[in-house]
This record gives C-alpha cells, sequence and structure tokens, in this order.
C-alpha cells in the first residue's frame, strides 16, 4: 500500500533536494529534515501502550509513561539510506539501526548486496529506508533479506519514486507499507527518476 506523504513544508525542502546548484551540506540538512518530518505521517498508526514505569507532571499529577509497543530497528540502504537515518532516529530514539548494503549494477540496473547485519530484537518494526524507488530492484533484495531472517513487520520509507518501482514492490511484498514524499514521472533510459534529484549517493557523499 502506497502513502505519498503531502505537506508544504516537505514540498519546499524537496525543491532544495532537486536543484543542482545544492550542494552536500545543504543536500544533507534537507534530506534529514524531510526524513522527520517524513516519520509524522509514516509512523501514526504504530501502537503504543501505557508502561510500568510512572512519571509525575509539574502539577504533582502522575501517569505512566507511553511506549511504544514495538521496537524499532532502522535499515538504510547503503550508501544513500544513511542520508535519512538520523532525521528518523531523532523522532525515535529508542530505534536500533542495521545496514543493509546494496549497489546497482549502472548497465543492467540489477542490485547486488554485499553487506547485511540488523540487530537481534524479539518481534520489531523493520523500517527500510533509501531515498530512491526507481526499478525497486534494490527495496525488493533488502525486503527479501529481511524476511529470510524472520522478520515480517516491514515498512519502506523512500524520498522519491516512480510507479514502476511501487509497482514492483507493492507486487512482491504486498504485506509492505510504502512511504514517499513525490512519486515522479519516470525513469530515463540509465534507470535515473525523472525528474527526481539525480544520485541521492552521490549528493550525499560528494562524490562527484
Ligand atoms: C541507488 C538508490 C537505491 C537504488 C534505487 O543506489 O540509493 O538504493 O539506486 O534503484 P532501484 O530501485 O532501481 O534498485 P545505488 O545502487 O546507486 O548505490 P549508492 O546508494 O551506493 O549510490
Ligand atoms: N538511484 C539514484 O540515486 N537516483 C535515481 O534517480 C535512481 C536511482
Amino acid at each position: 500500500m502506497l502513502t505519498i506523504i503531502k505537506h508544504p513544508l516537505i514540498d519546499v525542502k524537496m525543491a532544495i533536494l532537486r536543484d543542482e546548484r545544492t550542494k552536500s551540506k545543504e543536500f544533507r540538512e534537507a534530506l534529514e529534515e524531510i526524513a522527520s518530518l517524513m516519520c509524522f505521517e509514516a509512523f501514526k498508526d504504530l501502537p503504543t501502550y501505557p508502561s510500568d514505569e510512572i512519571i509525575k507532571t509539574p502539577t504533582g499529577a502522575a501517569m505512566h509513561r507511553t511506549k511504544l509497543k514495538n521496537k524499532v530497528i532502522l535499515a538504510p540502504i547503503l550508501r544513500a539510506g544513511i542520508g535519512m537515518v538520523d532525521g528518523i532516529r531523532k523522532m525515535i530514539p529508542t530505534a536500533r539501526t542495521g545496514h543493509i548494503g546494496m549497489y546497482r549494477d549502472e548497465k543492467t540496473l540489477e542490485p547486488h548486496e554485499y553487506y547485511f547485519k540488523l540487530p537481534d530484537v524479539p518481534n520489531p518494526l523493520v523500517v527500510v529506508i533509501d531515498p530512491m524507488l526507481a526499478t525497486g530492484g534494490s527495496a525488493n533484495l533488502a525486503i527479501d533479506a529481511i524476511k529470510k531472517r524472520g522478520f515480517k513487520n516491514i515498512r519502506l520509507i523512500c524520498l522519491v519514486g516512480v510507479q514502476q518501482g511501487v509497482d514492483a514492490v507493492e507486487k512482491a511484498n504486498p504485506d509492505v507499507k510504502i512511504f514517499l514524499a513525490s512519486l515522479d514521472d519516470r525513469l530515463n533510459e540509465k534507470g535515473y527518476i525523472i525528474p527526481g534529484l539525480g544520485d541521492a549517493g552521490d549528493r550525499i557523499f560528494g562524490t562527484k
């Protein structure tokens, strides 16, 4: 199921990311801020419970501290997913973080896994994070790898996607909720999202 998170503040920050003149530092800052803003919608249905821990308010009243029912694991797809992690972790400071290493073959656009490490937590929500959802190959390979380790409760948070990538994930993993800040027009012949924002990894890390 796809949710496109529409918000004027996200749209304004998205324009910073899309602008080819934006330098790495400003790009990273805007990406992190958008990731934080997306949390409001992407996690609005997370179950909570009143824990046994009692807190006192300044008025002297006592109440149970509210906690998230499920532990959260953030699973950024390397490299570009790293750029959204701090923004999400600010909203869920108790989240633990794993890493999934993937690269897309530039010619075939096939994804290849080169690293996988997730924390061992019982019954967590695993949040797969990657700014770009192009063919959907990397997201699907990451989700497969996560499911192979027995995790069941998985969400995918991306920034920009195209219908082709959404369709590919929905077909292979209909149980995974997908969140985007923008559904763009198409992929070009090199597999880049149009209008998109270019190569997210290169722009975050200044590698080109
Ligand atoms: C990019 C992006 C996604 C993937 C999306 O990563 O960050 O992981 O491409 O494309 P897909 O939906 O067609 O699989 P890339 O392989 O360029 O690696 P990088 O993040 O290390 O630059
Ligand atoms: N990966 C990127 O970094 N950008 C795209 O447009 C597509 C895949």
